[in-house]
């Protein structure tokens, strides 16, 4: 045998000579399909404002938030995720479903003008609408008390599937979520509406940016870690999307997305539902504040990463770059 025969130099080499043939051998393709752009709409500004933290993304108001839908809509954007801010935040977070909570006006407001080309989900929790900033009623001790909390949350569903949401995202990490919330659908008339778990949302630092978007400080300089995951585990994650699923969850999250692309690989290979990722507020301004100091070239980087959660195995993907690069990926 001859020695090229045992070690064919250029086996590989050879299918990566064009971009052509790159193109014919290329495992992975992402597409326009695959994204969701997370807004926010914020009760009370009369103009949209940037958010420092998030170069290219905005607090809008209703009209501009109209505006930016229509845009994402004609560029071939299948669906967005939507955030409110209210003006004023109590201790149980009522404006996450009062039918008037801006949320629910924005959900109307799109419905009217874009019927079902658009997908509408609404992230479902109350941590943007508390004045202590936590995701639910908090008890005596300070800590969220999960039953309580389950009932505001089947009213947020209600509000949400009411006002025109094709989709409700419980993101609050309770116990028993997506079940309560189906069958308070199920049981007003909205079996339609389509449960998008955070199935695995873990306690991560990379939220930081997106608490500046939504105006949310954690009171006593607190954290989720009593009841978002410890990032340590992984079997973990799959317990809590199977138990999601079991619950009746139509598609399943994992978040972050880039420190967590074996906890989606893994539910890939267990699961058969949709999987979706959240490339999350951290993960997107570390790109853009490095692009910004000329250190690397953010839109390489932003395709290479959103590339690598599709390999991952997610079918959606979640991600403020979503308009920039459908943009790209339209040419
Ligand atoms: C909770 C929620 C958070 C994010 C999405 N939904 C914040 C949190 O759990 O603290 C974070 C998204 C991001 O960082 O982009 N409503």
């Amino acid at each position: 045998m001859s020695i090229n025969a045992q070690f064919p130099a250029w086996r590989s080499r050879r299918l990566r000579r064009t971009s052509a043939i790159r193109r014919l051998v290329s495992e992975t393709q992402i597409s326009i399909d695959d994204f969701v752009a997370p807004l926010f709409v914020k009760e009370g500004i009369k103009e949209p404002q940037q958010i420092s933290s998030l170069p290219g993304v905005f607090q809008h108001t209703l009209e501009s938030l109209k505006l930016e839908v229509d845009s994402l809509r004609k560029l071939g954007i299948p669906g967005i995720i939507l955030f409110g801010i209210p003006e004023s935040k109590d201790e149980v977070g009522s404006g996450a479903w009062d039918p008037d909570g801006i949320v629910q006006l924005a959900l109307k407001d799109l419905k009217e003008n874009f019927g079902d080309e658009m997908t509408l989900i609404a992230d479902l929790c109350v941590d943007e609408y508390t004045s202590h900033g936590h995701c639910g009623i908090l008890s005596q001790d300070g800590t969220v008390d999960n039953d309580a909390t389950l009932e505001i949350y089947n009213q947020t569903a209600l509000a949400q599937a009411d006002a025109g949401a094709d989709i409700c995202a419980p993101s609050g990490m309770m116990d028993g979520q997506v079940s309560s919330i189906r069958n308070a659908l199920d049981s007003n008339n909205h079996t339609q509406t389509i449960i998008l778990a955070y199935s695995a949302k873990y306690a991560s630092s990379l939220y930081g940016p997106f608490r500046d978007a939504v105006d949310v400080t954690i009171k006593g300089g607190g954290d989720r870690r009593g009841y978002q995951q410890d990032y340590a585990n992984s079997r973990e994650a799959l317990a809590e999307i199977k138990a999601d699923i079991s619950e009746g969850a139509d598609i399943v999250m994992v978040k972050p997305a880039l420190s967590y692309l074996d906890v989606i690989a893994k539910a890939r290979s267990e699961v058969d539902v949709p999987i979706a990722a959240y490339h999350v507020s951290g993960e997107y301004s570390m790109v853009k504040a490095a692009e910004a100091n000329g250190w690397l070239d953010g839109e390489s980087v932003m395709m290479e990463h959103l590339l690598s959660i599709k390999r991952a195995g997610a079918d959606i993907i979640l991600t403020y770059a979503a308009k920039q690069a459908a943009e790209i990926l339209q040419g």
